[in-house]
């Protein structure tokens, strides 16, 4: 696990847009992950930038969404698919038919998650998968408690999630579904890169438990332990826990150019 530290949530936007720009320049029919949330607005409006410029192109990529909530209408501006095509899709060159999220109005929710599954295997599966890290530590909407081992599925949302994306919907927890589909930490775990974003003083401990906790189902994005490549952006106050912060920063300032992410 790589842990970078950067002196604000931009620079490590900037960095996360410099990761899928290598990527992209290796292989510009990768598949891309993509997350909702405020985390990867930085990332999106990066891209979005480089694009106009002409220095970045996603005309030839596909990508997958994380997770969706269950029962919001085609037309509703939270629904996970309307955020994506808003904050991501508009801003870059990308064929919005190429980006499939999983289906939250489906009659049987249980085949529509199977079907999500089958998409992304018989695409390839995910190059880089882009996440953010919920305050009690879920990466997409496996909440703590989730299988380390899940697969796409429907799950409940904590109370803690619900209050934490009441923001989303003029501050009306009600309002905020209490019903997801989410792919699971094991189809997570199966991208072939993971980038996760974090920044604010309200992740610090999530971020802590990710990076330095015990593997648990308590703390589900502490299951990326696991994983053989991530890559993890946080600003300084999401890594103000961080016991190895010095050393982090320590490590990325001797990193070899050559490297790369
Ligand atoms: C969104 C998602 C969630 C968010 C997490 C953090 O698709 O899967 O895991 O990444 O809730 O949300 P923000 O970035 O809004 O703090």
């Amino acid at each position: 696990m790589e842990v970078i530290i950067s002196p604000t949530p931009d620079e490590a936007g900037k960095l996360a847009a410099d990761a899928i720009s290598e990527l992209l320049q290796r292989n510009p029919e990768a598949v891309l992950g993509v997350a909702t949330g405020s985390s990867p607005l930085i990332i999106y409006d990066e891209l979005g930038r480089r694009v106009a410029q002409g220095s970045l192109s996603l005309a030839k990529t596909r990508a997958f969404m994380l997770d969706e909530y269950v029962g919001l209408s085609a037309d509703h501006p939270q629904r996970y698919r309307n955020v994506i095509q808003d904050e991501f899709v508009d801003k870059v060159d990308i064929d919005p038919a190429q980006v499939s999220g999983p289906d939250g109005l489906a009659v049987d929710l249980s085949s529509a998650c199977e079907a999500y599954e089958r998409a992304i295997s018989d695409a390839g599966g995910v190059d880089l998968q882009i996440l953010g890290i919920g305050t009690d530590g879920h990466i997409a909407f496996n909440e703590p408690g989730s299988s380390l081992a899940s697969r796409t599925r429907i799950k409940t949302l904590t109370g803690q999630t619900r209050r934490d994306n009441a923001r989303f919907f003029s501050g009306d927890i009600e309002a905020v579904p209490q019903h997801c589909l989410t792919q699971g930490i094991g189809t997570i775990l199966q991208a072939r890169h993971i980038v996760l974003v974090a920044s604010g003083r309200g992740k610090a401990e999530a971020v802590h438990q990710l990076v330095e906790g015990p593997v648990s189902a308590m703390w589900p994005a502490t299951a990326l332990q696991l994983h053989p490549h991530v890559t993890v952006l946080l600003d300084t106050a999401a890594a103000s826990r961080l016991q190895l912060a010095s050393y982090f920063i320590e490590t990325y300032q001797g990193k070899p150019s050559w490297q790369g992410f």
